[in-house]
């Protein structure tokens, strides 16, 4: 039997849909919006607009990718949340539309826990390489800095987490201080390639456990900035690519602490990393030589699937499918979630 899964992401500011069959993947189209460049960050208004522009088009493009026709599609799975509600709506509504008019289940993903799932995207042609129940992801995205156990596809447990603010908004508010545009994220990795890690310190917090917290690091940052800034007008252009290195290498740091010491602890050493900051090239090469070190089998999506994209959800669509999760028209979008 074939099981068609349609995936529908509109949480944010990209409109993304996917095509999983028996769980390999045969299309994934994402329409990136550009409206928000020139202010600084995303407009939730200008969001909303953009999706309903985008949505038709973009699932039409991944159907044809497929080479599958509508009619073929067993289910519809959409970002329920968190995200932007107005842009949630947008394809929560889309989805309910369409699952009432093929007569297909409609089922709801949580955007974070598609993130973790992103490690079993595989296209045909893939070797197929995933990791064994219990593994462990982190999990680090714009919103989000999360530890977590993974039991199951659909069973999870969270050990661990930021109590202020997440790696990628550190990241990009980082970013903002040096007046890099957002996502300033990526701005940073570019830029640390040519830097120094070690040329600038900034205080980090000691918090507890297996918690994170980024926002003493952006203070110590911001405070450094603009000591330096009274002596030296021009000083972040003419140190951007070592400031870069060095606020990356700090937020790495922190995240690979923490990382290397829920290993101990749970005694798993399955580690997965996931989310859109597991895009960061320093990251990714920071994880796997921490694998080779301590015998992990390290799991990162590739590049395309690391950022918000509508593969993760139609995989997740899958699983859920298979277990017979399927939601009804009347469960409504969720800006922000209690658990994951
Ligand atoms: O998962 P994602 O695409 O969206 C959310 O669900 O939040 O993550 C977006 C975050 C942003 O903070 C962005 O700056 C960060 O991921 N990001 C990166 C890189 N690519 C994306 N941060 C550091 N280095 C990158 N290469
Ligand atoms: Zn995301």
């Amino acid at each position: 039997m074939k099981v068609t899964i349609l995936g529908i992401e509109s949480s944010c500011d990209d409109t993304a849909a996917a095509i999983v069959e028996n769980g390999i993947l045969l299309s994934s189209r994402i329409a990136n919006q550009q409206v928000h460049k020139e202010y600084g960050g995303v407009v939730p208004e200008l969001a909303s607009r953009a999706h309903q522009q985008n949505i038709i088009p973009v699932v039409d493009a991944a159907l044809q990718e497929s080479g599958k026709s509508i009619k073929e599609i067993s289910a519809v799975a959409y970002t329920r949340g968190p995200g932007l509600m107005g842009a949630l709506l947008v394809g929560s509504s889309f989805s309910k539309g369409l699952s009432l008019a093929l007569d297909v289940p409609l089922i709801d993903v949580n955007h974070l826990h598609a993130h973790i799932l992103s490690v079993f995207i595989t296209r045909k042609s893939e070797e197929m390489r995933f990791p064994a129940f219990p593994f462990l992801c982190l999990l680090v995205s714009g919103g989000h800095t999360q530890l977590v156990v993974m039991k199951d596809h659909l069973e999870l447990e969270i050990i661990g987490q930021t109590i202020d603010d997440a790696s990628g908004e550190a990241f990009d508010k980082c970013a903002k201080v040096m007046g890099l545009p957002y996502p300033g994220g990526p701005l940073i990795d570019k830029f640390a390639r040519e830097g120094n890690p070690l040329a600038f310190k900034f205080s980090k917090a000691v918090i507890k456990g297996l918690d994170y917290s980024f926002s003493g690091l952006k203070t110590s940052f911001l405070y450094f900035l603009r000591d330096r800034l009274k002596e030296d007008q021009d000083f972040i252009r003419n140190n951007l690519n070592d400031l870069c290195a060095s606020i990356q290498h700090a937020i790495i740091e922190s995240l690979t602490h923490k990382l290397v010491r829920a290993a101990k602890e749970t005694g798993i050493n399955e580690i997965a990393v996931a989310g859109g900051v597991s895009a960061n090239s320093c990251l990714r090469e920071a994880v796997r030589n921490l694998g080779t070190k301590k015998n992990w089998n390290v799991y990162i999506p590739e590049l395309q699937y690391a950022t918000d994209n509508a593969a993760m959800i139609a995989i997740s669509g899958y699983f859920k499918y298979l277990k017979g999760h399927f939601s009804s028209l009347d469960l409504t979008p969720v800006a922000r979630f209690d658990h994951l």
